[in-house]
């Protein structure tokens, strides 16, 4: 089941460029792109005149003109163009999504468009601060259920395993860890305490942590699709403060 009244992340924000940008969420075709004065839209990814994929035509000025009959349509979907017509129908418009571009990231509702609240989207204000909090971003594919990924990331019971040589270290200290789940009103947080244990090789290699360490991870799951991911060790017994 895909919940269509929720935000997605569609883009990075420094995807949409000259180019449309096609994307599927919740399964529906979608195409992406900045109009005249910079703003994102996202419409339909499919023409009202006889289907073709909007990404395979132009941006012309911040509209986007279809590649097979060349109708141009604007930010809002509306058809603003038809060549050798001066008419254009009232209904000749494809879907918009609401659409909101925040902290480097692109957010689409893809449910019924007066219920989309954008003091639902997730906050990600690292992204604008790269002085304190250095980052990068990329795309990753998945092929597969959505849902497994988030079953992935709230299971961390797989780390001594599968990221035995990185991240895990000895799956032991994940079975032993002190484990506090708690209910979110969009969600479940949990956060994972392994004190007094050997740090795992990828923390030696970024921290350089000379003996045992306690370690700490911080994991929250918010509804649809989104995971927050906190990790960080000290020496052990050392006094920790929230950065
Ligand atoms: S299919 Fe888009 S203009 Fe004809
Ligand atoms: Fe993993």
């Amino acid at each position: 089941m895909l919940l269509r009244n929720a935000w997605y992340i569609a883009a990075w924000a420094d995807e949409l460029g000259s180019a449309p940008l096609a994307r599927r969420i919740c399964n529906e075709p979608v195409v992406l792109f900045r109009g005249k004065d910079g703003r994102a839209a996202a419409l339909t990814d499919r023409c009202c005149h006889r289907a073709a994929p909007l990404h395979l035509g132009t941006l012309i000025e911040g509209r986007i003109q279809c590649g097979y009959h060349g109708l141009v349509f604007d930010g809002s979907g509306r058809c603003v163009a038809i060549p050798g017509q001066s008419r254009i129908p009232e209904d000749a418009r494809v879907r918009s999504y609401p659409i909101i571009e925040k902290n480097q990231l692109v957010w689409l509702w893809m449910g019924e468009a007066e219920k989309a609240d954008p003091s639902l989207i997730v906050d990600f204000p690292y992204h604008d601060d790269k002085a304190k909090w250095p980052n990068k971003h990329d795309m990753y594919p998945i092929r597969g259920n959505y849902m497994l990924m988030v079953d992935n990331l709230m299971d961390l019971t797989h780390l001594g395993y599968l990221h035995a040589k990185t991240v895990g270290g000895n799956p032991a200290q994940h079975v032993t860890a002190e484990m506090k789940t708690t209910r979110t009103p969009t969600g479940l947080k949990f956060t994972r305490w392994m004190k007094n244990s050997v740090p795992p090789p990828s923390y030696v290699k970024a921290a350089g942590f000379a003996g045992r360490v306690d370690r700490c991870q911080e994991f929250e799951f918010v509804a649809p699709s989104t995971v927050l991911q906190w990790t960080g060790a000290i020496d052990a017994g050392a006094p920790y403060s929230d950065p």
